[in-house]
């Protein structure tokens, strides 16, 4: 019917064309009048063997590698409210994107541990972001600890290593303009500073009583712990045990520790036995030079009255070195007359 109704047309279109042009442009009108809807089809059957495979294969494939070649910086790891299963994360990272494409990356559930684990330490929605280089990315959650030992062995390397990797993982949703939403592989290891085994650990200030006050200690002071790290890693009220050359001499006790970047300074407090460390620096003891090695190693962390496992078996495997003075502690302690008598 469409071919009886062009032929129909055409004649009347022609004879008002200059009679010169007639063969060719009235050939490529008539031909195209005719068979338009091959050309149809035929376009059509390029758009899908063309753009589609663009479309489906080739973008989703350039999407995949521009988030490959995507970094992430953490500027700043808070965590906060640790309870046996649970803890708070404010994690502030940097997204580095080079790429031409700044697609919408879509809400996803990103698994969050050391990187390399088998386990991860838990899942946390990373929320809908543009991806723009420097595109700033706030994960701002209360984590479910549902692996308490591949937990430890995340605070074990937070606190003891001066590196670890943190690895982010997750499958989110690309949508660049009009193109359809593509899913991604998004695999990222994030190399971070550690507290490195409370290395510059100092104790300061210390004086001791000769008998237990009320709170039950003899000894106070001052302890200095820097954090080299951006993590912030609240340990809650700890107890560390003092020992000097195997022998355990007392513990000390420290609370509302909150391990932030940079200078830590705290009180802190201990019960000590002064009958023993007395007989250290006297004359026939091991140490008559008075300057005594303490041996710090972290026993438990206590928040909010329950035990923090996982922050507890970090301490332990963590062992500190202080030196102590102690004939300067007992001169600072008005105590100076004690010495006369070892
Ligand atoms: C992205 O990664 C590919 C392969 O991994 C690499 O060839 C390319 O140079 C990278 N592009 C940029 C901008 O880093
Ligand atoms: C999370 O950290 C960012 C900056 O690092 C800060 O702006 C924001 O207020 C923090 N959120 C909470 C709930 O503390
Ligand atoms: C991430 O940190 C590295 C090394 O500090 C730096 O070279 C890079 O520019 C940073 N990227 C972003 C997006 O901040
Ligand atoms: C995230 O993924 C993990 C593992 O697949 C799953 O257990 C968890 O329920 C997911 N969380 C959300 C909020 O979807
Ligand atoms: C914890 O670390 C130990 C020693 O590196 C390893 O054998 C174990 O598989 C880790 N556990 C988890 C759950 O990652
Ligand atoms: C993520 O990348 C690391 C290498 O960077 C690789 O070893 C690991 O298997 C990858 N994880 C997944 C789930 O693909
Ligand atoms: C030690 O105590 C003195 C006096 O109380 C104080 O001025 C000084 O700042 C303290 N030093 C430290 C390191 O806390
Ligand atoms: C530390 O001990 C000294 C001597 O026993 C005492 O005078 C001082 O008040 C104590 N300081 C603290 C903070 O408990
Ligand atoms: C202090 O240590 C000595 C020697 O080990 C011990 O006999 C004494 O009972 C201890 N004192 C206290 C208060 O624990
Ligand atoms: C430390 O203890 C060991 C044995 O446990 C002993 O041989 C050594 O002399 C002691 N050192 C000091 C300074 O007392
Ligand atoms: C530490 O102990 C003190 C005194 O018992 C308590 O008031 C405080 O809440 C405790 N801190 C934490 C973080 O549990
Ligand atoms: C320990 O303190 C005493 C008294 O202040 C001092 O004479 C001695 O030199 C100090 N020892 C060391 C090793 O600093």
């Amino acid at each position: 019917m469409a071919d009886v109704k062009a032929e129909s047309v055409y004649p009347e279109v022609v004879s008002q064309d200059a009679p010169a042009k007639r063969g060719f442009v009235a050939g490529t009108i008539a031909h195209f009048k005719k068979w338009w809807w091959v050309h149809l089809i035929v376009l059509i059957c390029v758009v899908l063997i063309i753009i589609f495979p663009i479309i489906y294969v080739a973008y989703p494939k350039i999407a995949q590698t521009d988030v490959n070649n995507a970094t992430l910086n953490v500027t700043s790891l808070v965590f906060s409210d640790p309870t046996p299963d649970t803890i708070h994360v404010n994690q502030t990272q940097v997204l580095g994107n080079k790429a031409i494409y700044h697609p919408k990356i879509y809400s996803f559930n990103a698994s969050l541990g050391l990187a390399g684990s088998p386990v991860p330490v838990s899942y946390a929605t990373v929320p809908e972001t543009a991806s723009n280089d420097g595109q700033v990315i706030i994960v701002d959650a209360t984590l479910q600890l549902h692996n308490i030992e591949a937990t430890t062995n995340f605070t074990k390397a937070v606190l003891a290593s001066e590196t670890w990797e943190l690895g982010v993982y997750g499958r989110p949703q690309l949508k660049e303009m009009v193109l359809p939403k593509s899913t991604v592989t998004f695999n990222k290891t994030v190399e971070m500073k550690g507290l490195n085994g409370l290395e510059g650990f100092a104790l300061s200030n210390v004086t001791i009583s000769a008998a237990p006050g009320a709170d039950g200690t003899n000894m106070n002071g001052t302890v200095s712990i820097p954090n080299p790290s951006v993590v912030t890693v609240p340990m809650g009220n700890i107890t560390m045990d003092i020992s000097v050359n195997g022998t355990a001499v007392g513990q000390t006790f420290l609370n509302n520790l909150n391990l932030i970047p940079g200078a830590n300074i705290y009180p802190v407090k201990s019960l000590i036995n002064n009958t023993l460390m007395l007989s250290f620096i006297g004359k026939s003891g091991p140490y008559p030079s008075g300057v005594v090695p303490l041996d710090i190693s972290g026993n438990k962390s206590v928040y909010n009255g329950q035990e923090i496992s996982y922050f507890s078996d970090a301490l332990r495997s963590t062992s500190l070195r202080a030196t102590l003075n102690v004939t300067q502690v007992l001169i600072d302690s008005g105590l100076g007359l004690l010495l006369g008598a070892l």
